[in-house]
């Protein structure tokens, strides 16, 4: 088993780079079924949900090939399956992305549900009725999605009941080479939407109003590879950062991120006293430790992210007096809260809402990731508090940090990754 050793209360000093986001490349790679044609693809970030897409391509026939450390280049002509059922495929939440990808591809799609971060009741409803509406018949089988348009996909008016990230994108998929005109409506805006809309753009799609609420696309015949495509960089990542800086009473510049994407971080950790630097692809954060709690809710893009929530209560809970966080997009999104409290924290939480009351004075002690971003969270807990912390389930964090205590070595975190033998 792994597990990080944390030496906290040291103050993280320097700059960090960030990468490529998770959640436009889940949902662009699996975007290369769409053409025969290869496709290359920069800044893609080397994090274990990516690695699994690229494992499921190859499965499909797809010839995936590294040609530096964040440039995929990937061929999907030799694709003739538009079944992906293995385990793989159920190990990822991103893998819903196939069955838009493949419908679009071959106007059928096989495959496995998909499992992720146990962070509440996630359904896809809103994706298979997106399906149905262009035309496919959908069925689901003992935890498998079948999807059917035998007399092939066509544009179709789609309203979302609810704001999704995953339901606009899958929808996107499929509409693309769709006959006709598709609408979606009550889209999600998140950058990560925009960017797989330019991605399919640049190989001849004909996607407008990415990154409002209504979604307009004319379905095109064919498309055509994509030659260098970057994509954007992860803001979650670059948030996990800001926060961590911060949180140690630190100073350090987060590079490559665009600034834009993280107003509703940046205008938070203002209100709280804390101090933000905006440059032109870089932000510095500096604290000397003395900030003051607030309150936010979490909301599809603009509003506060649901991912950077865990990592912000931590912040809380260093923060001069009381603060109210409400988590409205995940019903059971405070499972680090037990973790947290355990380090000195004090979190009250009554269903989807929790309350602060800071400042507190973190320890270091043993603790276990329960999903992604909450092992995140806990990091930076760890890295504020004094004396040492161990945490284990740390795959979760590789889910979607590259090189996570690696970065964070860099401005000065004494963190290290360290096999240890289980009884189990
Ligand atoms: C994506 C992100 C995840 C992030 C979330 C919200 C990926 C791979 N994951 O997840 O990290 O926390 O956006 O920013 O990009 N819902 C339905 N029916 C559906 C789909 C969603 O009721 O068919 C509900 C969900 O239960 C949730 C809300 O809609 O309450 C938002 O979910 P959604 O935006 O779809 O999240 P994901 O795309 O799965």
């Amino acid at each position: 088993m792994k597990r990080l050793v944390i030496n906290g209360g040291k103050a993280l000093k320097g700059d960090i780079y960030v990468g490529g986001s998770k959640n436009a490349a889940v949902a662009i790679l699996p975007a290369t079924l769409l053409t025969e044609e290869p496709c290359l693809i920069e800044n893609v970030p080397n994090v274990s949900d990516v690695r699994i897409i690229i494992k499921i391509l190859k499965n499909l026939g797809a010839e995936c090939r590294w040609e530096d450390n964040s440039t995929l280049y990937v061929d999907t002509k030799n694709v003739n399956s538009s079944k992906a059922v293995d385990e793989e495929v159920s190990r990822m939440r991103g893998s819903y992305y196939l069955i838009g990808a493949l419908l679009g591809r071959f106007g059928q799609a096989e495959v496995a549900l998909p499992g992720g971060c146990t962070i509440g009741n996630r359904p896809i409803d809103m994706h298979l009725k997106g399906f149905s509406s262009l035309g496919a018949k959908v069925d689901e089988e003992y935890g498998t999605v079948v999807a059917n348009a035998e007399n092939g996909l066509r544009g179709a008016g789609i309203y979302l009941d609810k704001v999704s990230v995953g339901a606009t994108m899958n929808i996107m998929l499929a509409a693309v080479k769709a006959q006709g005109n598709t609408t979606i409506e009550n889209c999600a805006r998140e950058p990560h939407v925009v960017d797989l809309a330019n991605f399919l753009n640049s190989m001849g799609a004909h996607i407008r109003g990415a990154g409002t609420d209504v979604i307009k696309i004319r379905g095109v015949k064919e498309l055509h590879g994509a030659k260098g495509y970057s994509i954007i960089p992860d803001q979650i990542e670059a948030g996990t950062f800001m926060i961590a800086a911060a949180a140690t009473k630190g100073d350090v510049t987060v590079h490559n991120l665009i600034p834009r994407h993280m107003e509703a971080l940046t205008a938070k950790l203002e209100e709280m006293g804390i101090g933000v630097d905006e440059g032109e692809d870089e932000i510095r954060i500096y604290s000397n430790g003395e900030f003051r709690g607030t309150t936010f809710r979490t909301q599809p893009y603009p509003g506060f992210p649901t991912d950077l929530q865990p990592q912000m209560s931590v912040l809380l809970s260093l923060a001069n007096g009381e603060s109210n966080v409400y988590e409205s997009v995940w019903e059971n999104r405070f499972a680090y809260v037990q973790e947290l409290n355990r380090m000195g924290a004090q979190i009250e939480v009554n269903g989807t809402a929790a309350e602060i009351h800071g400042p507190k004075k973190l320890k270091g002690v043993g603790l276990r990731c329960p999903d992604l971003r909450a092992g995140a969270a806990l990091t930076i807990a760890a890295l504020a508090a004094s004396g040492k912390s161990y945490l284990t389930d740390i795959k979760y964090i590789d889910r979607g940090y590259a090189d996570f205590e690696g970065k964070l070595r860099g401005v000065g975190a004494d963190i290290e990754r360290e096999e240890v033998e289980t009884n189990d």
